[in-house]
């Protein structure tokens, strides 16, 4: 595992845009996994600009959603869902065989994760994965206490998760269970970047890369990838940089 320290969150949002941009033209036809959420907010915007601006063609990449909250539907503002189309798949016009996403609404969640397992398979894995972390140390929603080896899993929402969560919505919204890709596909991913920004983050960074590797803190198990990032602003790393 690698830290990278950035001067702020423009830099780092730029940088981790870089990172999908390289990989795009290297491999048109890769396979990236996205988190959604505050902190990816900025890498989308600055992707969307690069591919803009630089005339990339990114028509061919595929992009895996990372999670989604059971039972809220894709049209809410607050979901997943409703982030990847607004902030990226509408503005670079991604067509939709293009885009896995979890469907929160079926009625049969197990099958979905049965689904996202077997489309990530069947394309060969993920090349790329940019995910945020939560203030109870989660990746995605994989919770405290989650089995490592999961793949996609349905999963109980951890009470910080549900707190915290809330400021996606537009008003106070009950949140139960989550569905995710696992901490077994992270381990798979050939290339993983977990980002974070701001003094909020300064804790769960040290954390994640200072403390033992645990599942009671599911993002250190980023310590143990053997290309695995954490790319983050001076803010957040202000517990683990000597400065
Ligand atoms: P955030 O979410 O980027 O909105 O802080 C991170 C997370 O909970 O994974």
């Amino acid at each position: 595992m690698e830290i990278r320290i950035f001067d702020n969150y423009e830099e780092l949002s730029q940088r981790t845009a870089d990172e999908v941009i390289n990989l795009v033209k290297e491999k048109p036809d890769a396979v990236v996994c996205l988190a959604s959420g505050n902190t990816p907010l900025g890498t989308c915007e600055w992707l969307v600009k690069k591919v803009k601006d630089e005339k990339i063609n990114i028509s061919k990449c595929n992009f895996i959603g990372l999670d989604e909250w059971a039972d809220v539907p894709k049209e809410n503002s607050g979901s997943c869902s409703y982030f990847f189309h607004h902030n990226l798949f509408e503005p670079l016009k991604i067509s939709h065989e293009k885009i896995f996403l979890f469907d929160a609404l079926s009625k049969d969640l197990n099958e979905e994760c049965k689904k996202m397992d077997n489309i990530i398979a069947e394309k060969n894995g993920i090349d790329l994965m940019i995910v945020g972390i939560g203030m109870n140390g989660h990746i995605g929603f994989n919770e405290p206490g989650v089995n490592f080896n999961l793949l996609s899993h349905v999963i109980d929402l951890h009470e910080t998760t549900i707190t915290v969560g809330q400021k996606y919505f537009a008003g106070t919204i009950q949140l139960s269970k989550g569905i995710t890709l696992g901490l077994q596909h992270l381990m798979n991913s050939r290339k993983v970047i977990l980002i974070a920004n701001g003094k909020s983050k300064s804790e769960v960074i040290k954390q994640t890369v200072k403390e033992p590797v645990t599942n009671s803190f599911p993002a250190s198990i980023m310590q143990k990838h053997p290309n695995g990032f954490v790319f983050v602003d001076k803010d957040a790393a202000e517990l683990i940089s000597n400065k």
